[in-house]
């Protein structure tokens, strides 16, 4: 094992280090890294400064980041200077959405299964005979050629490797190809440990939110595993079709769906601070219940609205905003989170806050209003019967525009056999 990064080993940088960042440069950027990238809670753009810190760093072309999914890694980061001038911007590097084994048939693919680091000076010069070997399909498919690589395993104590950090083809001065040398080794280790660190933070966000799920459903006896499974499944489809009319890229689709996913699936957990009472009473609610349940949506953002990771942002919106309506006429409207008193400006004559109305509306918390109602009316509960699907569809129809997005309710209607699917896929809690 190498040793971490030290004073000694930074003087030595600086006197041994190629010289495309200067040594001011290199020092500086080195004690601000820790900073900035403390501050960056987004894992997406973390990864992807690290990736071009790294680059600037030992003066490399291309890097990747690939994140470890059961038995094989996903390329999740790619940064590659010469094919981004062959394309049109903000589109997408053709091999960003390749999965590899993991095994010795690649070098990432080994370097995941031993956790052992590899510098090649040309990945086309290796000796067959080497327990590893370089995958050609990436250079193949994108015309591009692979010499130099270092390839690092992003290791963290509690999960063994979640990843792997790779940095291609170093350049020297003048553009030309060079292997990469020891102290860039060094600096890697560097690299590797924060993205490490940083990977193991989002799983454990991740994890967090999965117990809380499951804490929500057995508080509320209404909130059902298969209720917020449907809810969720409805909720991604369309948003996916949202975004695509938005023009939004593959990458960020697939983000903000696991993020949404996860957020529908907590939208009612605010619920678990009101009281058992109330929460479990067999009936309808009466006014003075039915203004405490509505307290339900700030005790749910309460619980994300510190120390926020992109998923929490997400299940932030949703908990708060999941009854506002597109007219104005939802809750909790604009209040203070802490007390629910309405905020300055946000007031009726008569008392009470002025609802978020149309885009004022995060596009999650719009999403999840429409699937929300139309599961429950399309569920059975104790005190009714499910609606026919009919019924629950003219009533979506009639309250475009009113209740709901109109944007959102034509989407509906448009990939409804998708949510009858999902709406068979999970029936299991047709009884409650
Ligand atoms: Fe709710
Ligand atoms: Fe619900």
């Amino acid at each position: 094992m190498k040793t971490p990064l030290t004073a000694f080993f930074i003087i030595e940088l600086l006197e041994k280090g190629n010289s495309v960042l200067n040594e001011n440069e290199k020092l500086k950027t080195l004690s601000n890294l820790g900073i900035e990238l403390n501050q960056v809670h987004d894992l997406d753009i973390l990864m992807e400064r690290i990736l071009s810190k790294a680059r600037e760093f030992v003066s490399a072309d291309a890097g990747s980041i690939y994140i470890r999914e059961g038995g094989s890694l996903k390329f999740s980061y790619t940064q590659n200077e010469t094919l981004q001038k062959r394309i049109l911007p903000g589109e997408k590097l053709i091999y960003s959405v390749f999965s590899i084994p993991i095994d010795c048939t690649s070098l990432a693919g080994y370097v995941a299964l031993t956790g052992v680091h590899l510098n090649i000076p040309d990945v086309y010069d290796l000796n067959p005979d080497l327990p590893y070997h370089f995958n050609n399909k990436f250079d193949t498919a994108s015309d591009y050629r692979t010499v130099s690589t270092l390839t690092f395993p992003l290791t963290t104590l509690r999960s063994g490797v979640v990843g792997i950090i790779q940095i291609i083809n170093g350049h020297d001065d003048n553009g030309q190809v060079v292997p990469f040398v020891d102290i860039d080794e060094e600096m890697m280790f560097h690299f590797a440990s924060i993205a490490a660190v940083a990977l193991e933070r989002a799983r454990m966000t991740r994890a967090t939110l999965l117990r809380m799920i499951k804490m929500a459903e057995m508080r509320d006896p209404k909130e059902t595993g298969a209720h917020v499974n449907r809810v969720a499944g409805y909720s991604v489809e369309i948003y996916e079709r949202w975004a695509r009319r938005k023009g939004l890229t593959e990458e960020v689709i697939e983000d903000d769906r696991d993020r949404l996913r996860m957020a529908a699936m907590l939208h009612d957990v605010g619920k678990v601070a009101i009281s058992d009472q109330i929460l479990k009473k067999p009936g309808r609610f009466n006014d003075e219940e039915f203004e405490i349940m509505k307290k339900h949506t700030l005790y749910g953002a309460s619980l994300f609205g510190i120390n926020r990771s992109d998923y929490d942002d997400a299940a932030y919106e949703v908990a708060l905003c999941h009854h506002e309506r597109w007219d104005g006429l939802g809750y909790p409207g604009y209040v203070d989170l802490e007390t629910g008193e309405p905020l300055k400006e946000h007031e009726y004559a008569e008392g009470g806050a002025t609802g978020k109305s149309k885009e004022e509306i995060p596009i999650f918390g719009r999403i999840v209003a429409l699937a929300d109602v139309f599961d429950a009316l399309s569920s059975a509960r104790v005190y009714k019967e499910p609606w026919e699907e009919g019924e629950v569809l003219d009533l979506i129809r009639k309250e475009s525009g009113a209740q709901f997005d109109p944007e959102l309710v034509e989407i509906f209607f448009s990939i409804l056999d998708v949510i009858r699917s999902i709406k068979k896929r999970y029936s299991s809690d047709i009884s409650h």
